[in-house]
This record gives C-alpha cells, sequence and structure tokens, in this order.
C-alpha cells in the first residue's frame, strides 16, 4: 500500500476506486495546513505497513492488527460505551439506537488508537468496524488451561473481552463498494483528534452570545406569551442569550411551510421587541418541504424520490436544491435578525414506525442513494445554514441532530431528547473524539432535584440550554409537566429560581474563558470538552472515565445525577486540584468518595492556572465589556490567554482580534500584556 504524506501528520492511501461520494469529495472547509505544520512533524504509524485488503461480491475489506492493550475511542457520538476496544461498531444513522450498536445521529467512521494512529474511512456508507473482536485461526492454539475455577457465572463474565489474550485484528467491512480512501493521522490521542480536527477544517468558533444561556419555550406559545415570557426572565434577572421557538411557528410543521402561523401575526414587531430586550432568536424547523411551502413547486425536481411527513426531501446535493432553500431563508429569516436554525430530525432513521424516513433505496439527482443521503444530510444541512449567515458576515451558533464526518467547522451542537442523564454526560465525553459537540439539554425532570443536577450540567458544557418545547412556564416554577401546562406553581419556585439564577451567572462568568477554549478548537484543533483520556493518556485509569470530562484548559467537570443523590466517585488524574466551590486542595492519580448537595456540581481546578472569571452580565450584547477577576491556582506554570474581537462576525479570520496574556511575575503578582489594536471587550480587573 502506497501512503501519501498529505500534510504534516496525515497519510493517505487509495484502496480500489472509491465512490463519487464520500465526506472528503463534500468537504466544505480546507485542511489547515499551517496548524498541522505548527503541530511538528510525526512519522508514519508504524500500523501503515500492517494493513491488508481484500475485495469480494459482498464488497470491500480492510484488516489491521490490534494490540491486547491497545484502548479505542472515537466513532463519533456515543451514547452507551468510551472505549470501543473489543465492540463493533455499526455507523448508521439512527435517531433512537436502543443497544450499543455503534448507530447513533452522528456516526463517525473515524477512531483513535492508543497505539499511537487515528483512522479514517472516507465513506457514507453503513460502515461496521470490528475493533479487535475477532482473533484469527490459530491465534489461540497454544492455550491449555484446563480445570481453572469459575469466578463468576453471569452472561457477562463469560462472554466477556479477554483483554490479556492474543493479538486480535481489526475488520472494517464496506459492503457495495469498490474501494475507499484511507486516511491516517499520527501521534498522541489528543495530536490525533487533533489532526483530524485541523483536517476537518478546525474547531467551529461560535459567536458570544452562543455561549451564553438558551431557553427553547413552549411549541404552542404565541408572540405575546413569548414576548412576556421573555420580559419576566429580564425582571427576574435571570441571564439568558437565545430564545428559541418551536414547530408552532410555522403555519404547517411535519413537513414545514417556513411560514410563521397564526400564532405570530406580526412576527417583525416580535422580533424587535425581544432585539430591544438583548434575546437572539433561534427558530425550529427540519428540511422536509411541505406541499404549502412557497417554494415547493421548484424544488420538486431536485429532491429525492420518497416524501417524509408528505414533504419534500431537498437534495442538497444540488446547488439549485440549497439555493432554492437558502435564498428563502435569507430573504425571509437571516436578513430579519433571526440568528439561527434548530435543524431538528435530519437524523431520520429509517427503523421507526413512520413515515418518518426515505429508504436507502431512495435516489437523489445528485446521483446519492438514501444510504449515503442519510450519513450526508446533517452536515450539508449545517454547510447550507453556515454559508447564508457567512455570506451576511454574521456567525451562527445552533443546534442538529444529526451530523457525521469532518463536522469541527461547523457550528452546530447535537442533541437529543430520548436519552437519560448519565448518557447525556457520555454523549458529551465520546462526541469530543470525532469533531462534535452535544447539548446535555434540559428536558423532562422528574422532580426539582432533577432539574437542579441537569441544569449544573448544561452550565459546565458546550451549550447551555433548556428545552421547554412542551411546557409553557419554566422548569424553575413547575417540572411536572401537566401541572405546569395548567398554570399550577412548586411551592419552593423561589427556591429553584434562585440555584439557577445563580447558575445562569456562573455560566456567564465563564464564557471569556469558554471563548478562548473555542478558539483553541478553532485554532489548534483542541475540543473545549474533552475526555480525560485525551489530557491524560498514560494513566490507564484516566482512559475509562466516562462520566467526567475536561471544559477548557482548566477544568474539571464531574456532574451528578439525580441517581446519584449526593455521593458520587470521582477520580481526579496525576497533579492537585482545587476545588472550585471552596478552594479545598486534592491530590490527583486517585479516586475520591466526595459529597455534593443538589445545588453543587463538582467542578475541580487544574493547579498552576489562572482562571479568568467575569463578573456576570444578563446578555451578550455588542457593547458589552467583560469585567475580569482572574483566579490564580497555586504556583502558576501556564498562561492565561483569552481573546477579544467583535465576538460575533467572521472578522477574527482577517486578524482583527487581541490577545491577552495572563501570567505572574516573579513576586507572584498578575502580569497582563496585550497585543493587537481591537476594542477592548475584556477588562482586567486586579
Ligand atoms: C423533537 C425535538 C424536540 C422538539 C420537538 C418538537 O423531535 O427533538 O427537541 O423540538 O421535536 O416537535
Amino acid at each position: 500500500m502506497e501512503w501519501k504524506a498529505i500534510a504534516e501528520g496525515i497519510w493517505k492511501v487509495t484502496i480500489g476506486v472509491p465512490e463519487a461520494h464520500t465526506p472528503v469529495a463534500w468537504r466544505k472547509f480546507p485542511v489547515q495546513e499551517e496548524a498541522l505544520k505548527d503541530m511538528g512533524t510525526a512519522k508514519l504509524p508504524e500500523v501503515a505497513g500492517q494493513i491488508t485488503s481484500r475485495q469480494d461480491k459482498r464488497g470491500l475489506q480492510i484488516m489491521l492488527p490490534m494490540d491486547t492493550q491497545e484502548d479505542i475511542y472515537g466513532f463519533g457520538l456515543q451514547f452507551r460505551s468510551l472505549n470501543q476496544a473489543g465492540r463493533k461498531r455499526l455507523l448508521r444513522v439512527n435517531s433512537d439506537p436502543a443497544a450499543d450498536t455503534g448507530e447513533s445521529h452522528a456516526p463517525v467512521p473515524f477512531y483513535i488508537s492508543t497505539a499511537g494512529y487515528g483512522l479514517f474511512a472516507d465513506t457514507f456508507r453503513h460502515a461496521e468496524f470490528y475493533m479487535g473482536t475477532s482473533l484469527e485461526k490459530g491465534r489461540s492454539s497454544h492455550r491449555r488451561e484446563v480445570n481453572q475455577a469459575h469466578e463468576e457465572f453471569s452472561e457477562s463474565a463469560l462472554y466477556a473481552l479477554k483483554r490479556n489474550a492474543e493479538r486480535r485484528t481489526v475488520i472494517i467491512d464496506l459492503k457495495a463498494v469498490e474501494g475507499v480512501d484511507l486516511y491516517l493521522f499520527a501521534g498522541k490521542v489528543k495530536e490525533v483528534v487533533q489532526r483530524y480536527n485541523l483536517f476537518s477544517g478546525g474547531g467551529c468558533l461560535p459567536p458570544m452570545w452562543g455561549l451564553g444561556v438558551w431557553y427553547r419555550s413552549y411549541g404552542g406559545s404565541g408572540q405575546e406569551a413569548v414576548q412576556d415570557m421573555a420580559r419576566s426572565f429580564r425582571e427576574e434577572r435571570m441571564p439568558v442569550d437565545v430564545l428559541g421557538l418551536e414547530p408552532g411557528w410555522h403555519s404547517h410543521s411535519y413537513s414545514c411551510t417556513y411560514q410563521w402561523s397564526d400564532l405570530f401575526p406580526r412576527p417583525e414587531e416580535m422580533i424587535q421587541d425581544l432585539e430591544g430586550q438583548g434575546y437572539k432568536l433561534n427558530l425550529w424547523e427540519h428540511l422536509f418541504v411541505y406541499p404549502a411551502a412557497s417554494f415547493y413547486q421548484e424544488l420538486l425536481p431536485f429532491s429525492g424520490e420518497y416524501e417524509v411527513w408528505n414533504g419534500l426531501v431537498p437534495d442538497f446535493g444540488t446547488p439549485e436544491a440549497r439555493e432554492l432553500f437558502a435564498d428563502y431563508h435569507r430573504e425571509h429569516f437571516v436578513r430579519k435578525k433571526i440568528a439561527g436554525f434548530k435543524l431538528d430530525e435530519c437524523d431520520n432513521s429509517d427503523m421507526n414506525a413512520s413515515n418518518w424516513s426515505f429508504p436507502d433505496t431512495a435516489r437523489f439527482p445528485s446521483g446519492m442513494d438514501g444510504e449515503q443521503m442519510h450519513a450526508a444530510i446533517g452536515g450539508l444541512y449545517q454547510g447550507l445554514v453556515y454559508d447564508m449567515f457567512r455570506g451576511e458576515d454574521r456567525r451562527t451558533y445552533s443546534q442538529v441532530r444529526s451530523s457525521g464526518a469532518l463536522a469541527a467547522p461547523l457550528p452546530f451542537v447535537l442533541y437529543s431528547d430520548l436519552y437519560d442523564h448519565k448518557q447525556f454526560i457520555r454523549g458529551m465525553v465520546t462526541s469530543g473524539f470525532s469533531g462534535l459537540l452535544w447539548a446535555p439539554e434540559v428536558r423532562s425532570c422528574r422532580n426539582g432535584r432533577d432539574l437542579l443536577r441537569r441544569m449544573e450540567t448544561i452550565m459546565f458544557s458546550a451549550h447551555a440550554i433548556y428545552n421547554c418545547w412542551r411546557i409553557p412556564n419554566p422548569p424553575w416554577k413547575q417540572v411536572d409537566i401537566t401541572k405546569n401546562l395548567a398554570g399550577e406553581f412548586m411551592e419552593d419556585t423561589g427556591y429553584y429560581t434562585d440555584v439557577c439564577r445563580r447558575y445562569h451567572e456562573i455560566r456567564m462568568s465563564l464564557l471569556p474563558y469558554l471563548y478562548s477554549a473555542f478558539v483553541r478548537y478553532r485554532r489548534e484543533g483542541i475540543p473545549p470538552v474533552r475526555a480525560l483520556v485525551m489530557d491524560y493518556e498514560e494513566d490507564l485509569q484516566a482512559r475509562n472515565v466516562d462520566d467526567e470530562y475536561l471544559l477548557g484548559d482548566s477544568l474539571l467537570v464531574a456532574p451528578m445525577t439525580l441517581e446519584d443523590g449526593t455521593e458520587r466517585r470521582v477520580y481526579l488524574p496525576a497533579g492537585k486540584w482545587h476545588d472550585f466551590w471552596n478552594g479545598t486542595v486534592l491530590e490527583g492519580g486517585k479516586s475520591y468518595e466526595i459529597t455534593a448537595d443538589y445545588d453543587k456540581i463538582p467542578v475541580y481546578v487544574r493547579d498552576g492556572c489562572i482562571l479568568p472569571l467575569a463578573e456576570p452580565v444578563e446578555y451578550v450584547s455588542r457593547d458589552t465589556v467583560f469585567q475580569i477577576h482572574p483566579r490564580i491556582y497555586g504556583d502558576v506554570r501556564e498562561e492565561c490567554t483569552l481573546y477579544e474581537d467583535d465576538f460575533e462576525t467572521f472578522a477574527f479570520e482577517r486578524g482583527k482580534f487581541n490577545r491577552i496574556s495572563l501570567g505572574v511575575d516573579a513576586e507572584g503578582k498578575l502580569r497582563v500584556e496585550r497585543s493587537g489594536g481591537e476594542r477592548e471587550r475584556c477588562r482586567i480587573v486586579v
């Protein structure tokens, strides 16, 4: 196999004749070659010389060796497992996978091995990856252990992956293809992730307001109710930046008209009112176009063979469908101050008892078939929306239900209602390996305590969002859906409102810190939310932690769920850690049984850093200047870098930003250095 270097630390090989429609063929963003060079040189991973392939009637199979101690991560958003060693992954878009099959809203044919490499198979097909579940015959022929006592009689013990066994094989099974391009990325886990993200085009940089608090309102609310609620948040001093409207704003949804319904008789007046109060407005939609939509007829020839919920499936692989959709949205929404869209249900799985899907056999005018389109559609849809905003020199931060390969530059966060809180947390941990962001939305809560636990998690995530599409009143007033609908409030609503407000404020104080974490995502490919193994790969215990994560450079978050009660085990990697709330110093490299009341989420600060906390503002405006109070933790070893720009356009790409370095001088006093000639947006208060 002839591996060709395509950028520093990345190689490619072509096996057979690859398909025309693949993630790379459809890529939007250029490889970040300079940033890859800045990472330094790397050697072609050894595994490159050990890969074999074979082609037969069922398709193409690729084989690689796998050592017994190798740990495997990636494959996109995964809810049910973190370490994929010893598992088979089926990479097909499925909106509600019931078991740990590998299927998800955002499967990605990319994995990272602790053997020092990452591998990406450039395909939209339902690829299957056997990650060391298979041993070639003969590998166990030396075994002679007999009459050994069984430690445990259970299915899981008997079936378990026998870790200390012989060398195993990775098999990549690509059915019905005649070829594929493989890409190899060199390095440690974090470097491989960085290289993959830079290959994808670098991570996204949301506008600052996108990192504030989001609130999606009740689907049945009309214009007045939305405006009243917006006012009540301001009256209650509840920081919120973005309001979202749910399906009720369409004159018909499922499928969509993209026209205001009778519930919103004067949308422009509402948009203006909300803008005046400092809100950004985000609109729910999906891409299935209802016959009453104004561009339905024109779209007919540029849509797929089958309908979804009586609507057309636009083929975003054709320029005509993209233009029809984008022109309409630009004129009616983007230029009318809408700040983003929630791209729902593009994870349409064909495993539902519903006509919410198109079959894999469907044909599309671009030449894609339904199988490819299922994997491509989320990315194409995001790309189209991104372009609309980019054309206006505005950044968006939005939501999407399906994504896939090379998505890091797309400023969209994945979400779904269907998982429990632990799975939400794991989703955050796993998505970061493949250039994806996951939102642990606050939605249904079983009681007030559940609300607090979920709310705390979102505030320390990439997307602080309440999804209240089923309740007309905020959850801090009533968590029970029936009572909320009836307008009955909880007795202790004052308490819940206060705790939520406190956390909204904490979120706002983290904004400049989070923004700078996203700048690193953009420039260096370092994800803002990371599994512990990314920063602590040598620590074998950290490798399997799936319920804690690193947020930005300095924070370790260990969220708690209702089921945890007030106790959980927290693993802290080597080094010292400072409790975010009370400063207590804990020695890492071990686990602690910790106790935290329902209004406290366990968060730890890495020793030796500076945390730039801002005074909370209620929302981010063009004029916001953050007042930053740097907190110093231990003997500072790492500088803290903040970035300031206009926080909302693409001017930063044209060099219009400042860099602020915070460090400590010989006497232990804070040292602030600013470079760049842009307006001050972060004032350092010493
Ligand atoms: C769901 C989506 C929810 C909400 C709902 C509205 O599919 O996940 O967040 O938007 O549709 O109908």
